[in-house]
């Protein structure tokens, strides 16, 4: 019986994959917020590198990984797809769930995957420093960690909540040689105009990318990095989807269902959009993103033009939101609290392609335990969203071959653990009135 099934450091993909040819309408551009015009590369110049930028709008189907890339991904890549057969035991199900085990990386996650190809980039153009915003420090842990190897300087803007929740990513972060702050801060304009209203603010990564960005513009030597929701962070991910697929044909699968949470898109589209061709071309496969229901962008939000941070410094891009300035309640899965959602996943769900679901914290916690249990790995809080909804998959369908992405460990989430273990954890549903408000601030276009 095959648990593991693995792919050789020659088969780590030399292309990433970009879905952007492929979509079923066009994708509509960002908007800048003073014309009501789409922007163009000089717009984004200030706070990205232009090789950035360039796969941002890029149109060919396949872009060349640089092999210095390649190499630092062989720090951790390819990683395994696993085959839950524990798991399936448990659930008595005669169903083959596999995962595709990204918390393989040394910060945890899939988010290195990214990090490596930001860092990169910026240091090729002489960037000195990178700024960046994180929630549940799992892509500040990434970005320090890829900037470490790449020589660059890292300024971490660490969600309050989850600064407060998770001191040891902090000092992971901190080892790597980031500079973490606790957002919103004294520190920019942004940060201290959201401590005017709120002082107590628990912070958002809304309110983190706008410190960031300020960070980022307001210095020579500085660019910005976002950890999700950019074309390009999704192009760089779908190194998980490539090698699935690969694994996959060497297990014999063709996948019924590919299942992944999603708080901006970038692995649930990473290990997804690699397979939206086939679908397209007529193969019968499910894509679902999960959400929580405290942050339900795309099964609750609008989709339409809105900014990507909390107070208004990014361009407006049409996606999934519950509008700018919802401010997500503290749930443990820090990752998942964003208002909106990647444009190209925003599209195709728009578009029928991938559908979404929203669980409550607690059943996503059962979940947890139970793959703890079975599979011995303690999942990201993100991550189990992802994994409650493969249990329910395969309790609903039979025989099917069901994926999921397992996007980070939860080692450093052990205070989320206890507060389940302790009966502490508190189920929010999304607010209806506070959705309709923040709806309604989103600027018309
Ligand atoms: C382990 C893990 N999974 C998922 C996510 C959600 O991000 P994305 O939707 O970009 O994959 C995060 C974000 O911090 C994360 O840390």
């Amino acid at each position: 019986m095959q648990t593991k099934i693995m792919l050789q450091e020659s088969e780590i993909p030399t292309k990433w994959y970009n879905i952007i040819p492929d979509l079923p309408e066009q994708l509509p551009p960002p908007i800048n917020p003073g014309t009501g015009q789409p922007i163009g590369p000089e717009d984004l110049a200030p706070i990205f590198p232009m090789e950035l930028i360039k796969q941002e709008v890029s149109s060919e189907r396949w872009i060349e990984i640089p092999d210095d890339i390649i190499e630092a991904y062989k720090i951790y890549r390819p990683t395994p797809l696993h085959r839950a057969h524990r798991l399936e035991k448990a659930l008595k199900t005669n169903c083959r769930i596999y995962f595709k085990d990204e918390s393989v990386s040394p910060p945890g996650s899939h988010k290195p995957n990214t990090a490596i190809a930001q860092a990169y980039y910026n240091m090729k153009e002489g960037v000195r420093r990178i700024s960046t915003e994180t929630g549940a420090g799992q892509w500040g842990c990434s970005i320090a960690f890829a900037c470490n190897i790449f020589g660059l300087s890292c300024t971490v803007y660490m969600v309050k909540v989850s600064f407060e929740q998770k001191p040891y990513r902090k000092i992971l972060m901190q080892t790597w040689g980031a500079d973490v702050h606790a957002s919103p801060t004294n520190l920019t304009n942004a940060g201290k105009k959201i401590l005017e209203q709120d002082p107590d603010s628990p912070g958002s990564l809304g309110i983190a990318i706008s410190e960031a960005v300020e960070d980022a513009a307001t210095h020579e030597d500085t660019k910005y990095s976002l950890g999700s929701v950019l074309n390009h962070v999704l192009l760089h991910q779908t190194v998980i989807g490539l090698e699935t697929k690969k694994q996959l044909e060497i297990a014999g699968e063709k996948p019924d269902v590919l299942i992944g949470c999603v708080g901006g898109g970038s692995n649930f589209g990473g290990l997804v959009f690699p397979f939206v061709p086939d679908k397209l071309k007529g193969q019968e496969i499910r894509f679902i993103g999960v959400e929580p229901t405290a942050c339900p962008t795309l099964t609750k939000g609008s989709y339409t033009y809105d900014f990507g941070d909390t107070v208004g410094l990014t361009p407006l891009v049409k996606m999934h939101t519950l509008g700018h300035s919802f401010v997500p309640p503290g749930i443990h899965a820090g990752g998942l609290r964003y208002h909106g959602d990647a444009p190209l996943l925003s599209l195709l769900v728009k578009n029928k392609v991938i559908d979404a679901v929203a669980y409550p914290q607690t059943p996503v916690f059962e979940a947890a335990m139970l793959f703890a249990k079975t599979e011995g790995i303690l999942p990201a809080p993100e991550t189990s969203h992802a994994i409650k909804c493969a249990i329910d998959e395969a309790k609903k369908n039979d025989g099917s071959c069901i994926v999921f992405n397992l996007s980070g460990h939860g080692n450093f989430d052990l205070a989320a653990y206890d507060a389940y273990l302790s009966g502490n954890l508190e189920d929010y549903e999304y607010s209806e009135d506070k959705i309709r408000e923040a709806i309604a601030q989103i600027p018309k276009f």
